[in-house]
């Protein structure tokens, strides 16, 4: 579904992304790695189209979306996460959800069955749609954006550092509600600094150190390599 070849991505002088290589099959869970500065965000930001690349191609389903823009790309299905949780504060919860179904506005009946269902995924969200999203608590808000993302329909959802800074049960909750998504067939690609938590949820694992790709395999085998653990995943 998703095929990352040769990736460079570079800040000025800075090359934050050397050489990425990885792949998604369609239905898979698969976590991406890696110390803070290895270039997982960038990777994710490149791969949704809000970076400019400088090296290398992405290719989505079949078809080339190296250097094509962030809105044509969340349109073929692709949508992004990222890690700075951006909740538009002054909207209420209900608002953000519409404000995610944008790309589909005209669909009424489909927004008012998504909302069945993202209650259903995110049972904190329920009773709260009148409330101000800048008044959630962080997991809430956490739960907010990823729900938003969903209104769009992504067939691919890139996850950046979801429970990163939230309180070891809401980390629980947002790990369920990763595999509940998985399960119902959407295919994920999620970045974690938690490797212990995203190995046991995901199908494989990259293992991202200065902008390449140190180690790939099962997560199970990548869970198992002591030696993996202690140099990259500092656990
Ligand atoms: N906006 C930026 N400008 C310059 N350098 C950046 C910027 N964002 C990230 N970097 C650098 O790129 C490298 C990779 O960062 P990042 O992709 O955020 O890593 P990770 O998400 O794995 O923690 C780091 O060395 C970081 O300092
Ligand atoms: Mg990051």
């Amino acid at each position: 579904m998703l095929e990352v070849h040769g990736l460079q991505v570079c800040y000025g002088a800075i090359q934050a992304v050397r050489q990425v290589d990885l792949e998604v099959q369609q239905g898979e869970l698969v976590t991406l790695l890696g110390a803070n500065g290895a270039g997982k965000s960038t990777t994710l930001l490149s791969i949704a189209g809000a970076l400019k690349s400088s090296g290398g191609r992405v290719c989505f389903e079949g078809e080339d979306i190296t250097g094509i823009s962030p809105e044509q790309i969340v349109r073929r299905g692709l949508v992004m996460v990222p890690e700075t949780r951006d909740v538009f504060a002054d909207l209420t919860v209900k608002e953000n959800l519409r404000l995610g179904a944008y790309i589909r506005r005209h669909d009424l009946v489909g927004f008012r069955k998504d909302i069945e269902w993202i209650e259903e995924l995110f049972p904190i969200l329920i009773n709260r749609e009148e409330q101000a999203a800048g008044t959630l608590s962080g997991g809430e808000q956490q739960m907010l954006v990823i729900a938003r993302a969903l209104m769009s329909r992504p067939r691919l959802l890139l996850l950046d550092e979801p429970s990163l800074g939230l309180a070891p049960t809401i980390v629980e909750q947002i790990f369920r509600m990763i595999e509940k998504l998985r399960q119902s067939g959407l295919t994920i690609l999620l970045v974690e600094q938690n490797a212990s938590q995203a190995l046991r949820s995901a199908d494989r694992a990259y293992v991202l150190s200065l902008g390449t790709v140190a180690a790939a395999g099962r997560a199970e085998d990548i869970a198992s390599s002591s030696d993996l653990r202690a140099i990259y995943l500092g656990a």
